[in-house]
């Protein structure tokens, strides 16, 4: 087959298929949306570990989340609350979990026969770092439907956020379903991403590899329990809170030390 032949494809106007050698430069686009699916997995796992400590600041009681809130609405900067600054922060998540999710799919199983081939593959190679890869796709799958419905409902209500609207909202606006799966699919995802990102750029692996890749390992677990253990106590704690306030739904919350004219939105 000549040179000229092996360049053209049958179809007009269609890019000739890569050859090995003589043929047109590989594509740097695939290098690119990895390391922009990385990028934007480092940030998102980044942002799930700070959004585990401000949702969890009701473990250290209703005034502490509270502040939490505030000051996420500009509260201390500008002497009264901007809710709609919430939702930029929001709007930016969305963005950011949009494009990781467009640029993972790439790498689900994209017809039966792969899925069928991995699977054997996984079963016979009894891998950890194959099975966590599995893990990976069953739970960024669950995201692409769990996460949304909660983004949806902080962009649009940025102001229902506090002890008393936060703990109404996974209570009696029966929210706490959806919570408990997320929980557990974002701490997995999140937290098998970070590993995965450590091992595929080598970060913090030292000179022995293997014994880095068993410290990394034992790393994630630990990290992952340990998010996993704060997200229970503070579902529980909005739960009971929720439980107790049923009675008063819609009511706003406001510290005892707070004026009620100076949190007017
Ligand atoms: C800037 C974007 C986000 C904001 C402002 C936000 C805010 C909140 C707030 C205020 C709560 C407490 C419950 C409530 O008020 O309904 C909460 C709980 C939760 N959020 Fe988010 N969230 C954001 C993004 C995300 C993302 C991207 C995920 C996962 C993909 C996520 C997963 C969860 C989970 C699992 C809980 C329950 C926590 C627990 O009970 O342990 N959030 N979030």
């Amino acid at each position: 087959m000549n040179s000229s032949a092996a360049r053209s494809h049958p179809v007009a106007g269609l890019r000739a298929p890569v050859r090995e050698c003589g043929g047109p430069a590989k594509s740097r686009w695939p290098a690119r949306m990895d390391l922009a699916q990385s990028l934007s997995g480092l940030a998102l796992g980044l942002f799930m570990w700070g959004h585990m400590f401000f949702v969890s600041s009701i473990l250290l009681g209703k005034d502490a989340m509270w502040v939490v809130a505030k000051a996420f609405e500009g509260y201390f900067i500008f002497g009264r609350s901007f809710p709609l600054l919430v939702s930029f922060v929001v709007g930016g998540v969305a963005a950011l979990l949009v494009l990781h999710a467009f640029l993972a799919m790439r790498k689900f199983p994209a017809s039966w026969r792969q899925y069928a081939t991995f699977g054997e593959h996984r079963r016979m190679l009894a891998h950890g770092d194959t099975t966590l890869w599995w893990v990976q796709v069953v739970t960024g799958f669950a995201l692409f439907f769990l996460a949304f419905p909660h983004l949806f409902q902080m962009l649009m209500h940025p102001a229902a956020i506090g002890p008393y609207e936060s703990a109404d909202r996974m209570f009696s606006g029966r929210w706490w379903p959806l919570y408990l799966v997320l929980l557990f699919c974002v701490e997995l995802h999140g937290g098998v991403g970070l590993y995965r990102l450590a091992v595929k750029w080598g970060w913090l692996q030292g000179s022995d590899p293997a014994a880095g890749r068993r410290r990394l390992k034992t790393l994630k677990w630990a990290l992952t329990v340990f998010f996993l253990v704060l997200g229970l106590a503070t579902f529980a704690a909005y739960l009971k809170i929720g439980y107790e306030h049923r009675d008063r739904v819609g009511e706003v919350y406001t510290p005892a030390w707070v004026k009620p004219a100076e949190t007017a939105r």
